[in-house]
């Protein structure tokens, strides 16, 4: 049987920067304050008309060019997104034209924050049961076309990026172990809605942007912490590993309160934590693979490291992994 391993990194990020003194302009917010509660100094926000696809593009060539992969080659695209461009076609065809990847499938997954990681779990399982041999992963969202820039519980969060991995079939150890969840029980804590407007869920939104996500924060902190250090234990307990053999954990880049807390249930030094928020905010699906490109293109992640990826966000879902580079 063959493993799944990442053999390709890319990334895109949006030129134009809101930094927390325009966020003060917009808001009544301080520095201060979004530096201390969630270690944010910047975000990257897409153009009116630049849509996920397009990003996602982008960072697909990157892994690409970096694989040494023609788009020709690959057998399967997923994006992982909340923020597609359309309802139908899916990013990932969108993508798949784009880049000309004619004989690839395609397909969108949801599963908000946790969605690179979801990806992930499922190109592993068509590498390793020998139905794909070379598979495309896209983490990417335009939040900002879903923030409501009047809510400052929300809007000095969240970012726009993407972030890509190409997989292919090896003899080499990949992607060792996927551990994957859901809560829908608490799914409403975090939403964006779309088609069905419910009497409770409008109730909620009276004054506010019924558009755009809306989010009981302080209760998805509590809940971020305790599953990603659950998630990222087990993970590396299905591994055959401990603690002490990761290298570094690069965690969903949400809050720095929620990372490090999360870390030190885990029994990981912060060193050992990788952590990029102050540059791009929360950007959703694209925050963990932004990250893991940033920590293995900079040697943070040097090839032979076991590292864990872990995440957590909107349905409620969460996600870890470890991976040798
Ligand atoms: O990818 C998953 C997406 N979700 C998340 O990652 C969100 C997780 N949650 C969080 O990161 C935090 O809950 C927030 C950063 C959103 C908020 O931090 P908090 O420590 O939970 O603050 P809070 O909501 O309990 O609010 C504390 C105070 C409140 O004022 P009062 O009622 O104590 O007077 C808020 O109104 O802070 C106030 N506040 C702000 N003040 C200045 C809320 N947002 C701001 C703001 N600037 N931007």
């Amino acid at each position: 049987m063959s493993n799944a391993k990442i053999t390709g990194y890319g990334y895109y990020v949006p030129e134009k920067v809101y930094d927390n003194a325009y966020m003060e302009q917009i808001v009544e917010t301080n520095d201060e304050w979004i530096t201390q509660r969630t270690g944010i100094k910047e975000r990257r926000i897409a153009k009116d008309n630049e849509y996920t696809s397009d990003m996602a593009t982008e960072a697909a060539r990157m892994a690409l060019e970096d694989a040494h992969m023609a788009a020709e080659a690959l057998d399967l695209i997923i994006v992982a997104t909340i923020t597609a461009d359309y309802h139908t076609p899916s990013c990932a065809c969108v993508v798949q034209k784009n880049i000309g990847a004619a004989h690839a499938a395609a397909f969108d997954i949801n599963a908000a924050c946790s969605g690179f990681v979801t990806a992930l779990a499922i190109a592993k399982q068509f590498i390793e049961n020998g139905t794909y041999q070379k598979i495309l992963i896209i983490g990417a969202d335009t939040l900002s076309k879903i923030t409501d820039y009047k809510d400052r519980g929300t809007c000095i969060l969240f970012g726009d990026a993407a972030g890509a991995a190409v997989l292919e079939a090896s003899a080499e150890p990949g992607v060792m172990a996927v551990d994957i969840g859901a809560n829908g029980a608490d799914g409403m804590k975090l939403t964006s809605l779309d088609l069905k407007a419910d009497a409770e869920e409008t109730e909620k939104r009276v004054g506010k942007d019924a558009s755009k996500i809306f989010m009981a924060g302080a209760e998805v902190m509590k809940f971020a912490v305790k599953i990603m250090a659950e998630a990222a234990s087990k993970v590396v307990a299905e591994a055959g590993l401990t603690m002490d053999d990761i290298a570094l954990i690069v965690p969903h880049q949400a809050n720095t309160r929620i990372i490090y807390g999360a870390s030190k249930r885990m029994g990981i030094s912060d060193d050992k934590v990788f952590v990029n928020i102050q540059k791009y905010g929360n950007t959703s699906g694209a925050s963990i693979p932004v990250a893991l490109y940033e920590a293995v293109k900079s040697g943070r992640a040097k090839p032979g490291d076991k590292i864990v990826l872990v995440g957590f966000g909107g349905g409620l879902t969460w996600g870890a992994a470890v991976l040798q580079i």
